[in-house]
């Protein structure tokens, strides 16, 4: 997905939208681009690659007086990351930014070059700007214009258009794709979430989807298909402080050391001596649901699965989980007794949003884990839990992972409270581990220096083989998504008793095994399964409080008296040891390439 800035006012702007890229430049960095408006004079400067670039760029640029502005940085949908193909698009005297996918660009696009205009670039986007001057040309009137542009696009979009044809307006559309509106007395600004506009924007509105409109003299003009709306602004709250990097090499090994406290941040309230509460969930929520379905996509589908295994066993209520772009289109059986669950760390990610539309259109009841409130996944359930893990950068994502699996463990035991299918003594029992979890999080000088010391035994293999039981499985993918996000090596996540049905075969020393074996679940299973792969001369890193003969490192862990507080500690190793391996591998660990935060398109 990509970042979208656009600001209105006096200030001296350059700053204001790089500032504001910066903060949206993990959604995406294959190029980076802005455009001014200011006296009449346009300025535009684009660069492939990270902001730094654009920034140099910039260097001897300083915007003076009113102005009007745009920024992007992008996440490649349509052609290469080019110069060319880097955001705002110019038409002949007006620029665009955009985030989404405008689907029926080709359709559009040879209208256009059938009356003659001449495309620069190979995105989609470029088809906005050519479609707002075709009707600007015939009517020299720019909002009907603009608005003429919008009802021809279908897809997914969140765009900005500015034009010498109206110096002071900035042009604003949204559908499906985020952005919000900043005010500040009668400055504007528009982001793609609210991270660009902390510090600058005291007043914020979320636009819906199919909103659209115009922003002049500090005052936003908002219409949807039924003309012109008012709306209500939110205050933007104060404590969603900017993340720093604190000293850490990373936002990501930051935010690993993060994970203690945000798992206390996120039981506060919740987990109380005998019980399981949230204010978010109506009393008789639960009443008539007898099954769980749960979509996400990439780490938050990993905490999804961990969850069916809790879900089942715990609350005895059946739980599915689906990948959402899988999801989206198998045309699946719903029943109005599920209760349809969403993951997302960010609340934008496309595939995972559409399918909770599908839900709801079916007329099942939703709710939604998220660690951004007032996101579009927030805003579109039902009812919303939030992980309180904080802004998380990282590319990676550690404590969102975290925070959701703990948010999952306490709905189970909800559920098994609100149907009463758990007993008091496995209440006590698992409130008890909850408590502990924090400690079991914390990373030590020792564990970590170890991590580092034998991560440069493996940079080399022909690939990892993550393996678990139980929801040491879904630990298993998530610790092989983490290598393979910031290290590029080729890793897989395995249920320990599949092996031999198959991938046994690619067994030899090149191999890297990291065994999870955990002592409170299924201990004597996952070491024969371990023995099989040793036997065949596999190199095997094994994590466990039990120690283990057969490995050729060995990471002796602590908590050996719950599942779950053995899972959250070999979590920790599994997320030290991708950080380790990808830091000696000389990696932009928290902006791997080909990646984005989430991703706001199909
Ligand atoms: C990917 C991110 O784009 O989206 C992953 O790189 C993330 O880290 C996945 O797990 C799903 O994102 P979200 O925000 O829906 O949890």
């Amino acid at each position: 997905m990509c970042g979208i800035v656009g600001y209105i006012g006096p200030k001296e702007k350059k700053e204001i939208l790089l500032e504001g890229l910066q903060e949206l430049e993990y959604r995406g960095y294959d190029s980076a681009g802005i455009a001014v408006i200011e006296g009449n004079k346009l300025h535009d400067y684009k660069a492939i690659g990270k902001l730094e670039n654009l920034r140099e760029k910039t260097k001897a640029y300083k915007s003076e007086g009113f102005g009007i502005s745009i920024g992007h940085t992008r996440w490649a949908t349509h052609g290469k990351p080019t110069e060319l193909n880097a955001h705002p698009h110019l038409g002949a005297y007006s620029y665009v930014v955009h985030n989404g996918i405008i689907e029926n660009y080709q359709e559009l696009k040879t209208e256009l070059q059938n009356e003659g205009v001449t495309f620069l670039s190979q995105t989609d986007t470029e088809t906005i700007v050519h479609l707002f001057e075709k009707y600007y040309n015939v009517s020299n009137d720019s909002f009907p214009a603009f608005e003429k542009t919008i009802k021809r696009l279908e897809g997914a979009y969140a765009t900005l258009l500015i034009t010498e044809a109206a110096p002071d307006i900035i042009f604003f559309a949204k559908n499906g794709s985020p952005m919000l509106v900043g005010f500040d007395k009668d400055e504007v600004y528009f982001a793609s979430s609210d991270t660009p506009v902390i510090g600058k924007a005291t007043e914020v509105y979320y636009l819906e989807d199919g909103e659209y409109g115009y922003v002049h003299e500090g005052k936003v003009h908002l219409f949807d298909k039924n003309g012109s709306k008012s709306f209500t602004t939110q205050t933007l709250s104060a404590d969603k402080i900017l993340a720093q990097k604190d000293g850490y090499r990373f936002f990501m090994e930051k935010e690993i050391y993060e994970q203690s406290r945000v798992m206390s941040e996120t039981m506060m309230g919740r987990v109380l001596d005998d019980a399981i509460a949230f204010d978010e969930l109506d009393e008789n929520f639960f009443e008539g649901i007898s099954a769980i379905k749960i979509c996400a996509c990439g780490t938050s589908y990993h905490s999804a699965l961990t969850s069916a295994y809790l879900f089942e066993r715990i609350a005895k209520v059946r739980c599915d989980v689906e990948i959402a772009s899988e999801f989206r289109y198998k045309d699946p059986l719903l029943t109005q007794d599920t209760l349809f669950i969403t993951i997302s760390q960010s609340g934008e990610t496309a595939d995972t949003l559409e399918a909770l539309k599908m839900a709801k259109r079916a007329g099942l009841r939703s709710l939604s884990i998220c660690n951004v409130d007032n996101s579009s996944i927030v805003r579109e359930s039902d009812a919303a839990i939030l992980t309180r893990a904080g802004i998380e950068k990282g590319v990676a994502s550690t404590k969102a992972f975290a925070t959701q699996t703990m948010v999952l463990w306490m709905l189970a035991l909800y559920v098994g409270q609100e149907k009463d299918t758990v007993s008091k003594e496995i209440l006590k029992t698992e409130i008890g581990a909850m408590l502990h979890t924090p400690k079991a999080l914390i990373v030590t000088d020792k564990l970590h220096e170890k991590l580092h010391r034998l991560s440069k035994r493996y940079l080399h293999g022909h690939g990892f083989f993550f393996i678990g039981r139980d929801i040491f499985f879904p630990l298993a993918l998530e610790g092989a998504l983490k290598l393979k996000e910031i290290s590029y090596l080729h890793a897989e996540g395995y249920p320990a008793g599949e092996m031999k049905h198959g991938p046994i075969a690619l067994a030899d020393s090149e191999l890297f095994t990291i065994a999870l074996m955990p002592k409170t679940m299924h201990y004597d299973k996952i070491k024969s399964n371990v023995e099989e792969l040793s036997a065949r001369d596999a190199t095997i890193l094994a994590i466990s409080p039990e120690p283990f003969d057969l490995a050729d490192d060995f990471i002796q862990t602590t908590y050996d008296s719950h599942p779950m507080l053995e899972f959250f500690e070999m979590m920790v190793v599994t997320q030290l040891l991708a950080l380790e391996i990808s830091v000696r591998l000389g990696n932009d660990v928290d902006m791997p390439r080909n990646l984005a935060k989430s991703v706001t398109v199909e």
